[in-house]
């Protein structure tokens, strides 16, 4: 009887054990999957905004193999991966992605510090999340229309009454990504 307790105890501990091992290895899995996900965005855009010809005029249509293609992707990625996705820039263009006290504080940690990503915790509408923020750079292909105020494609000026993302040079920090994972 004695030896069976212990046995099974023995056991189920072990299966304990397992099932730690596991939900390590998801939450380790799901942690290298928003990092993979952050660099892919912003890689994406990045790339697709070199595709535009210097001196030829920008468009809607241009955006829409922009920033309207890196929308569509974050959406997909945001389904597939069960995570919630925010741009947020204290310069924003889409008044969603204006920086929430809380952000615009990782923004200033991100100028302070020059890290390439942050890992915290946040609770947004009652549900608690792990973090996971990268910094975005502005790159030479950005200034078409990120850059001078006076030289912005006429669809964003009429577009974006409120438009703050302008202005900004080669290598200033043009907000941060964030990929939210349920706890
Ligand atoms: C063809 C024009 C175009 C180019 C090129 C472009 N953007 Fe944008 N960008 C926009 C528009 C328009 C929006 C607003 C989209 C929306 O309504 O959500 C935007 C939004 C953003 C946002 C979301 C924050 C905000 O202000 O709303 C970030 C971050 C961003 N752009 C970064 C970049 C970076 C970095 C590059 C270069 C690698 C770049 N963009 C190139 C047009 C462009």
């Amino acid at each position: 009887m004695f030896r069976k307790i212990i046995l099974s105890f023995l056991f189920s501990s072990a299966l304990m054990g397992q099932a730690l091992a596991l939900t390590d290895i998801t939450a380790a899995h799901r942690e290298d999957n928003a990092a993979a996900n952050a660099e892919e965005i912003i890689d994406m855009r990045s790339r697709l905004a070199k595709t535009i010809e210097p001196g030829s005029e920008v468009t809607e249509e241009t955006f829409r193999k922009v920033c309207g293609a890196v929308a569509k992707r974050v959406k997909e990625i945001s389904e597939s991966e069960g995570v919630k996705i925010r741009h947020a820039s204290l310069k924003n263009r889409n008044a969603m992605n204006a920086a929430t006290p809380d952000e615009a504080a990782l923004i200033k940690l991100f100028e302070d510090e020059k890290k390439n990503e942050r890992w915290d915790t946040v609770t947004l509408d009652g549900i608690a999340y792990k973090r996971y923020t990268r910094p975005i750079f502005v790159e030479k292909a950005c200034l078409a229309c990120h850059g001078d105020k006076d030289a912005r494609p006429r669809f964003i000026v009429e577009k974006y009454p409120d438009d703050k993302a302008y202005g900004y040079r080669t290598g200033e920090l043009r907000g941060i990504i964030s990929i939210l994972l349920p706890e």
